[in-house]
């Protein structure tokens, strides 16, 4: 059976910059907090008629330039967002059309922070039976406009930023190389404790006047129970695809974790017993940006931790759902 092979990933960040000084002039909060509590110092926000499907297109045509494909080459996208532009349908269409890909399949991925790597899990399938062998896999994110930027939504707001990571994946025989496994989990049990609650089908209207003005549009986060799951869940299904694979932490080249906070993913290095330098965190510059935030971690770990072909790269995530997964993938 061939396996998915990465040939190239392409990322994208809107080029305003949001410090934490920035944020400080508009919420009761301060750069010190947001550094110790998340590890952030800026992100990437948004402007005005700037979002999802601009990111993933600037991000989609750089992986396909690194790859030497033409958008022809594609075969089928796999689009993995939580924000989409529209109420429908989905940004994986739009995405399709401004590639000027008619006729091919879109598919969108709704599992939040464990988008990207159920995407991954979703392409690889595809690309095992035959069915499809150049995927284009895409994780992109507009979180700014929905958050709360007053002091109700400071949890919240410092932590997350806006970004698209896109991925070629391509059919490989060899045997040294691809990705060896994807691991996925979800408990429904804790759908509250990271949600959006409004607009939703359940209300006639889908949105009211009052929801706005009691905040109901805005996530909702409960963050310490977030963070006591995602450091628990996050090294227990690496080592879940470890097993599977029949192979030692000892052996991870390169990890990538979810950049939920920097907090977490010290917490997940230390659980997992890993060397600074088999781990990579860029969440510093870019802040939590949910599916986007795994292949524009990856995409600068694989060059800054020296990569190279063969090596074992692992991934891991932890996200509303909740859902977690990993992947396990030789470079
Ligand atoms: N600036 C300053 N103070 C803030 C603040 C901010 N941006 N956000 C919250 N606070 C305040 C709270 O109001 C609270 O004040 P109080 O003690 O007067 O009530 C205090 O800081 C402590 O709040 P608490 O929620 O207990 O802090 P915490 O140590 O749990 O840190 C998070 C908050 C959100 C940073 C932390 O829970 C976390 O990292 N959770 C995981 C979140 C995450 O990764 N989400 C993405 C999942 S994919």
């Amino acid at each position: 059976m061939p396996r998915a092979a990465f040939v190239s990933i392409g990322t994208a960040v809107p080029e305003r910059v949001v410090t934490n000084a920035d944020l400080v002039a508009r919420m009761d909060t301060s750069d010190e907090w947001i550094q110790q509590r998340t590890g952030v110092q800026e992100r990437h926000w948004v402007v005005e008629g700037e979002g999802v499907a601009d990111l993933a297109e600037r991000a989609a045509r750089r992986a396909l330039e690194k790859a030497g494909w033409q958008p022809s080459d594609v075969e089928a996208i796999v689009f993995a967002t939580i924000q989409s532009d529209h109420v429908f349908p989905g940004d994986g269409c739009y995405l399709q059309g401004r590639l000027g890909l008619p006729g091919i399949p879109a598919i969108d991925i709704r599992n939040a922070c464990s988008g990207f790597l159920y995407g991954l899990s979703v392409a690889s399938a595809w690309i095992q039976t035959g069915q499809y062998r150049r995927v284009l896999l895409v994780g992109a994110e507009v979180q700014s406009t929905g958050l709360d930027v007053s002091t109700r939504g400071r949890d919240i707001a410092v932590i997350f930023g806006d970004g698209a990571g896109a991925a070629c994946l391509e059919a490989t025989d060899d045997p040294g190389r691809g990705v060896l496994n994807v691991q996925l989990h979800a408990d429904g049990r804790f759908t509250r404790e990271l949600s959006g609650d409004a607009p939703g089908a359940v209300y006639h209207p889908r949105v009211s006047v009052k929801q706005i003005e009691d905040g109901s549009i805005y996530p909702h986060m409960e963050g310490q129970k977030v963070f006591k799951h995602a450091i628990v869940r996050m090294p227990e299904v690496v080592r879940e695809a470890l097993a599977k694979a029949g192979l030692q932490t000892g052996d991870i080249k390169l990890l990538v974790p979810h950049q939920a906070n920097l907090r977490i993913a010290e917490a997940v290095q230390r659980s997992l017993e890993l060397r600074d330098d088999q781990v990579f965190n860029n969440i510093q510059k870019y802040g939590n940006t949910t599916a986007a935030s795994i292949p524009l971690c990856l995409e600068e770990g694989l060059t800054a931790r020296g990569v190279r072909r063969g090596d074992l790269v692992a991934l891991c995530s932890f996200g509303a759902g909740f859902t977690w997964a990993s992947a396990l993938i030789r470079w």
